[in-house]
């Protein structure tokens, strides 16, 4: 039986970066059946909607999404494509592995970055709640509940029991935010009681972020609301390289959305010149999460290879090789 999975290639460099995930894939063997739906600016602008019904359809069927940047217009009050999507398909937890690539120049050469970050994706600041009361005095509305904290608490320490890690650490502000963040955390312990061979952490937001650029090779698993996992793991993926290689996925109950931490990038579009990795290893994320173990293991090797080997590599990580330069030597290295 082949998988089903919807193909959302995105406008920017999207479509590149999408091409060469895509190719990579298939090389592993793995039975994948793409159904293309298109999402760009032009098509938000012209339909007024930010998610057309043929995408929300696709993506019930196969419950599966591999998703390149789209363009948010600027004018017209349009949602977040990201946005939208995350609350539409109730998306819960965006989860985000940053580790160091090999070959891969940063400013932590000498330590080890394994670390992963699950963010909660609904609610927060995000709840999209302002108003102007008077004039010129706004208000922006946090909204925390315990269903959501404790969802997310629960499958960030459920990864961490399956996949053999030792550490939770729940990041807050529950110093200031004494209801809100209070609430947070209050759910983040109660969850670490059912998991006592997890060890369980706190620190305030300020403090982990001068920790993760001190120490970060001492985190494990990253549990956080929605705006300070947001602001943290790009944080983090400053620290491994950047943009280009950071993977991510949006999951849910039913549905499960990879993507990219990274935008379009209009400045590098359609000039040969953007990093695919980000992309190909949030499909190897998403090969594993449709059980096809064996195809994951063998793409995340080949990338990890050609990084290792250094000679085809794209400009933002130091290299001089086209998206399609690097896509053609992962390919390589998958066919062996
Ligand atoms: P961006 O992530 O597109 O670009 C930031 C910088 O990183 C640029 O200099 C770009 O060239 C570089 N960069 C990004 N990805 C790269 C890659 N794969 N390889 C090499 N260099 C890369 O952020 P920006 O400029 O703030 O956003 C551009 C557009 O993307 C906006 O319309 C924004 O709304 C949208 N966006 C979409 C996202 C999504 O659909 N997942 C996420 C973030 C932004």
């Amino acid at each position: 039986m082949p998988h089903y999975c919807t193909l959302i290639p995105g406008d920017g460099i999207g479509p590149e970066v999408a091409q060469a995930a895509v190719r990579a894939v298939d090389a592993t063997g793995v039975d994948i059946v793409w159904r293309r739906a298109e999402l760009n600016e032009a098509i938000i602008l012209e339909s007024g909607k930010t998610l057309p019904q043929y995408l929300l359809d696709s993506l019930n069927e196969t419950k599966v999404g591999l998703k390149g940047p789209v363009t948010t217009p600027v004018a017209g009050g349009f949602q977040s494509v990201n946005v939208a999507l995350r609350k539409t398909l109730d998306l819960f937890a965006n989860v985000r592995p940053v580790k160091t690539l090999p070959g891969v120049k940063t400013r932590f050469q000498d330590v080890q970055i394994d670390m992963v970050i699950f963010r909660e994706n609904t609610e927060d600041l995000y709840s999209g709640l302002e108003h102007e009361i008077v004039k010129d005095v706004v208000t922006s509305l946090k909204v925390i509940t315990r269903v959501a904290s404790e969802r997310i608490a629960r499958y960030a320490f459920h990864y961490a029991r399956t996949n053999g890690r030792k550490t939770v650490v729940a990041i807050h502000k529950a110093n200031i935010m004494k209801l809100a963040d209070g609430l947070f955390l209050r759910c983040c312990r109660e969850t670490a009681k059912q998991f006592p061979e997890i060890q369980y952490k706190e620190l305030i937001v300020d403090n982990a972020s001068m920790q993760l650029v001190m120490r970060p090779e001492t985190f494990d698993i990253l549990l956080l609301p929605n705006l300070y996992g947001d602001i943290v793991s790009d944080l983090a993926a400053g620290l491994v390289g950047g943009l280009g290689i950071v993977p991510g996925a949006n999951m849910g109950e039913t549905h499960a959305v990879f993507e990219a931490v990274h935008g379009s990038a209009p400045d590098i579009a359609g000039q040969g010149k953007a990093n695919p990795t980000a992309l190909m290893l949030s499909a190897v994320m998403m090969l594993t999460h449709l059980g096809e173990n064996a195809a994951s293991h063998k793409m995340q090797n080949a990338i990890e290879a050609v990084y290792r080997e250094g000679k085809y590599l794209t400009a933002d990580v130091g290299g001089t090789a086209s998206t399609g330069e690097f896509a053609d030597a992962v390919v390589k290295a998958i066919k062996g």
